[in-house]
Formats: structure tokens, sequence, C-alpha cells
């Protein structure tokens, strides 16, 4: 069995879960050339299969006995192999799975869950003053970075980001499907590098009137003074249009108010082996007076990413 096995079943995971409507208490993943997934019932066996069991409600009664938990916004999730799995199978079902089972926090607090990625240097910067940022992360924190794209139903980005970088937004490093695209936007953009594909409209979301652009849907919401929209709005809407989970993928201007608005649940930071020295910071959030009011974090972990690191960690919202 390959890595390639467990990602379609971890794709197959996420698309089955995002749309049952049962609570789930648990679920089997047979790994195989046919991947199934079983909510809160047994399996047909298949000898050729590696089946996983995921335990969603850890109140329910499953006896298991090689068992690791991993935690998700204080959903705890316990994975137990029912046969033995390498470490290398261990560590990618643990740093993946969890994201497959975000829709049901979604469902519970009737919002999109966020998650960020940035990469960034040593000393915390994501462009230089020119804005440029290609490539600050390696290699492997681009298939990451697609990997989390095909997990998630949106990725979301700032005007200057679409401005400055022309992404396509896109599942190309790995299989899965694009999510849909969505630009925070209320002035002139080139949206020209995210127009071609006419079955996967951007979802444009600003303050003013509709810019009618070809190949997009515009919804208004109202904003500040400042002309931000309050971001708990941004993840309301993305839930009602059936997008549970958002990959925000900055920049920092974007990624900075969804922070200072408590509305990123998990952050994800490649650190790269650079100092800029000058250059746009990762983050500007309102000046603290003492280190205790700082961002902190429920839980979080270092994971090698080829050459360098990620750091992962969780945030608690009430
Ligand atoms: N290294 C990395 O991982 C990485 C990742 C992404 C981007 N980048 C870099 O980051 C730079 C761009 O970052 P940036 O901070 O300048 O800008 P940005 O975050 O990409 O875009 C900011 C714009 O997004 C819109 N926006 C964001 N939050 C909003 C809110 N709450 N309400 C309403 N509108 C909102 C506004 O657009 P309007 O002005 O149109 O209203 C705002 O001016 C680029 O150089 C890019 O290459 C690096």
């Amino acid at each position: 069995m390959t890595l390639e096995n467990y990602w379609q079943g971890l794709l197959l995971l996420k698309e089955t879960i995002a749309n049952t409507s049962e609570e789930v208490r648990f679920c089997f993943i047979n790994f195989g050339d046919k991947c199934e997934v079983y909510i809160n019932r047994l399996p047909v066996p298949n000898p050729k299969s590696s089946l996983v069991l995921v335990v969603v409600d850890t109140e329910a009664d499953i006896q298991h006995h090689q068992a690791t938990a991993f935690y998700l916004d204080n959903t705890i999730l316990v994975l137990d192999y029912v046969y033995e799995l390498d470490e290398e199978t261990i560590d990618f079902l643990a740093t993946y799975m969890p994201y497959c089972f975000l829709p049901l926090q979604a469902k519970l607090r009737k919002r999109a869950v966020a998650i960020t990625h940035f990469a960034q240097s040593l000393d915390g910067k994501i462009a230089t003053n020119d804005g440029d940022s290609k490539w600050i992360g390696n290699e492997d924190n681009l298939i990451h970075a697609h990997r989390m794209r095909a997990l998630c139903s949106g990725i979301l980005i700032g005007s200057h980001t679409l401005n400055y970088d022309h992404p396509s937004l896109t599942v190309r490093l790995v299989e899965g499907s694009n999510p849909r695209r969505v630009v925070l936007c209320s002035t002139e953009s080139d949206f020209s590098s995210l127009q071609s594909d006419s079955d996967n409209p951007v979802l444009v979301i600003g303050s003013g009137d509709d810019p009618c652009l070809e190949n997009t849907e515009y919804v208004q919401l109202s904003a500040d003074k400042n002309g931000k929209i309050a971001c708990s709005d941004i993840l309301s809407l993305l839930f009602k249009k059936g997008l549970y989970t958002v990959y925000v993928e900055g920049g920092s201007a974007t990624t900075s108010s969804f922070l200072a608005q408590k509305a990123i649940d998990v952050l994800q930071l490649h650190i790269a082996p650079l100092i800029f020295g000058s250059g746009l910071d990762s983050f500007t959030l309102p000046e603290i007076a003492s280190v205790d009011e700082a961002v902190q974090f429920d839980r979080f972990y270092f994971k090698p990413i080829g050459d360098t690191f990620m750091f992962v960690g969780e945030m608690h919202h009430d």
C-alpha cells in the first residue's frame, strides 16, 4: 500500500464526512485499491485493504488496541489501526486526516472553519517590500499546500495577493478537486488568472457595488468605516454556500484581520531558512504591552517538511 492509496482514502473520507447528516461517532476506512468509508457501522472485511478506525466520540463503545489520539478544535479523534501501519503512514494520516472531520465542527458552529498557511522567513516575512514571495517555501511545502487545498472546500485570498501573485488557486501537485476560489476585494483588480475555469466561478466578497466581472459571483457584505468586513460574516456566508472549510492563503492584511478577530482555527507556518531583514510581516496586529497578551495556542506541534519544518497551532475560541 502506498501513500497514494491513503491519499485516495482521505479524499473519499472528506467527501463522506462533509455530506453525511448522521452524527458521526466512529468510522472505518478501508484504504486499498477500492477505498470505502463506513460511518457508525462495521466494514465489509477486505483482506487486501488496510483498515483504519477513527473514533470521534471517545464515549463510543469501541475496543481499540493500538490507538494514536490526535486533537483538533477540542475534538478528540482516536486513530486506531486495525492492522499494523508503518511510521510514515501514521504520520501522514495524523497530519491530514483531522481536516477531513472539520465539516462536523463547521455544522456545529454554523460557520466555515478557517485554516491559514504562510511560507515565511526566519524573521517573519512573507514577501519583499516590492511584493515578491516566489518561492519562500520548498517543494514539499507546495505539495503540502496543494494537499490542504484538496481537503478544503474553499480557498481565500485578499486582493493584493491576487494582483501581486496572479495565482490560479487550483490543486495541481496532488490528486483532488479544486476548492471554490474566494477573493476579498472591493477595489479594481486583475482577475484574469482565476477566470478561465467556468465550472468553478470565483466568489468575490466586497463592500462596494457588484463590479460585474465575467465568470465570478459577487456578494456584497457591509463593512466598517475602514472598509473592513467582519471575518465572522465572511465565514457565515461561506457556510451558507456549503463551504465548510476554508484555506486562507494570505496575504498579511487578510490573515491578520482573521487572526485579530479570532476567526482562525488552525495556523500553519512553513519556516524557510532565510532572513530578509526587510519586507512584509506575516502578521500586523494591534500593539500589545506585555508578552501574556500575545496570541497563544491551545495545542501546537512542529512537523518536518523536506529540509525545514512547519509550525501547526490550534486556536481555541469560546
Ligand atoms: N509567503 C506567503 O505564504 C504568502 C502568501 C500569500 C501572499 N503573500 C504575499 O502577500 C502580499 C500581499 O499581502 P497584503 O497584506 O499586501 O494584502 P492581502 O492580504 O493579499 O490583500 C489585502 C486586501 O484584501 C481585502 N481584504 C482583506 N481582508 C478584508 C476584510 N476583512 N474586509 C474587506 N476586505 C478585506 C482588501 O481588499 P480591497 O483593498 O480591494 O478592499 C485588502 O486591501 C503579496 O506580496 C503576496 O505575494 C505571501
